[in-house]
């Protein structure tokens, strides 16, 4: 099949390279030509694990092409994706603006009819009011919300080998070519467990906001209950056991830590409320969920402040994780963002290291604070090593080197991977989160 994917970006991207492994043809198209330069020259512009390699076979085999000329793709394309950003607005709900200007570009520009995918985030709603732009050229055009559920760091293996596929469509002509779009995915995920789930363009959009809403509301109860955990003495780490193992609630999603962040939680929660709002139906649960990890951001900056004094301008802390989370480069909304600022505010001196996250944490402080080329060689004199991105690297290190290279052993741990009894068997003072801290025999 002929496919357009318009926005290449971590979801455009992914997509349109996963479809074309599939064996269909595949133009992604962007309005950003420095990309689309980049691409075009083999360089892929964001980090996914196991994207540049099938970047590079399917553009070698034609089934994947890079453009700049949006009219042009829209043209060639049968089935067009919509993958543009959908960031929030003022006030919190989604901003369309890149959705509607491409979908009013295909109004003028197609000549012929096309299956017309939202793959972009959406609210409940968007579908019709496509509907109504596309109706205005007097050719039908077919409508779908097929939203995506993969996550930044194992989105190949997400998008290839997923627990579901929605669709939604009034269109039975488009869900039958969906489905058969779907297919090969479908026949090839190793899990096999991968189906399709046919429905309603709300419905579908819907969907996608329940998710990250529920997901993002079992990172907020975790960290809500971690800090009473604090306030007690209890260990959130043997709470999150205790309640993991019972089948109905399950171990994942349950890791206290610095608040949830990236592209999509922080502005799905909001555009959720903000819809909630439109609709005189407040989505109460989820006003809290959001307020809780904005406060959760200034956890770990609390723990070092109550420990150093307010005025850090003597301090140096090494950081040890930039991006939002493990295994990108993503740097949207990570509340490393939010502390590095509030430490920065306090005096503090920054010597930073994340594995991929360097050049987009650059565009944020430029020389405001110092990278590293290894992590080793963040700790070297710091008053504490601070984690804020659980890196699998970051997990096992060598303690003694670790305490050797610090200036002082102390370690604030904002995703608990260290186990408490390690780090004082290991000499070192060491702060986590919902656990009682670590105090060092020299600091006791
Ligand atoms: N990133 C994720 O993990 C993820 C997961 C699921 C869903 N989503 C959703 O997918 C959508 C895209 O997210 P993303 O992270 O890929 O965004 P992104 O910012 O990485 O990419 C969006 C791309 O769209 C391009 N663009 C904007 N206007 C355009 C236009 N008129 N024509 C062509 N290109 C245009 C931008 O230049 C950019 O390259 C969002 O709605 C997001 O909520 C994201």
């Amino acid at each position: 099949m002929r496919i357009s994917v318009i926005g290449t970006g971590y979801v455009g991207l992914v997509t349109g390279a996963c479809l074309a492994d599939s064996g269909h043809s595949v133009c992604c198209v962007d309005i950003d030509e420095a990309k689309i330069a980049k691409l075009n020259d083999g360089i892929i512009p964001i980090y996914e694990p196991g994207l540049e390699d099938l970047v590079e076979r399917n553009t070698r085999e034609n089934r994947l092409s890079f453009s700049s000329n949006v009219t042009e793709a829209i043209e060639s394309g049968a089935i067009l994706f919509i993958a543009v950003g959908t960031p929030p607005g003022p006030d919190g709900a989604a901003d369309l603006s890149h959705v509607f200007n491409v979908v009013r570009t295909i109004s003028a520009t197609a000549t012929s009819p096309k299956i017309i995918v939202t793959k972009s985030t959406v609210p409940i709603g968007t579908g019709e009011k496509i509907r109504e732009i596309l109706d205005t050229n007097g050719i039908r055009h077919e409508v779908v919300s097929n939203p995506e559920f993969l996550k930044e760091g194992a989105a190949i293996s997400d998008f290839t080998n997923p627990d579901r596929i929605v669709i939604g469509t009034n269109s039975a002509q488009a869900m039958k070519t969906m489905k058969r779009l779907y297919q090969p995915i479908v026949d090839a995920a190793p899990s096999r467990r991968a189906s399709v789930i046919e429905m309603d363009i709300a419905s579908a959009e819907m969907t996608k906001y329940a998710a990250n809403a529920m997901l993002a509301t079992r990172i907020s109860f975790m960290n809500e209950l971690a800090r009473l955990c604090g306030k007690v003495g209890a260990d959130v780490k043997l709470v999150q056991n205790g309640i993991g193992l019972d089948p109905r609630i399950g171990q994942r999603f349950l890791n206290p830590g610095i608040g949830y962040g990236g592209s999509c939680f922080p502005k799905d929660v909001q555009a959720m409320i903000a819809t909630g709002r439109e609709h005189d139906s407040p989505f109460q649960i989820l006003e809290a969920v959001h307020a809780v990890n904005e406060r959760q951001k200034s956890v770990l900056v609390e723990l070092i402040t109550s420990y150093y004094g307010d005025d850090l301008s003597n301090h140096t802390f090494a950081v040890w994780g930039l991006a939002f989370k493990p295994n990108t480069d993503d740097m949207r909304e990570a509340p490393s963002i939010v502390i590095i600022e509030a430490l920065l505010s306090h005096g503090a001196r920054i010597v930073a290291f994340d594995p991929v996250a360097q050049a987009n944490a650059e565009s944020i402080w430029g020389d405001r604070i110092s990278y590293t080329n290894l992590n080793k060689d963040a700790l070297k004199g710091a008053d504490a090593l601070l984690v804020l991105t659980e890196w699998k690297e970051f997990r096992v290190p060598n303690l003694a080197r670790m305490k050797d290279e610090l200036g002082a052993a102390v370690v604030f741990d904002g995703r608990n991977i260290y186990d408490p009894d390690v780090m004082r068997k290991a000499g070192f003072t060491y702060f986590s989160i919902g656990r009682p801290p670590v105090l060092a025999d020299t600091d006791a």
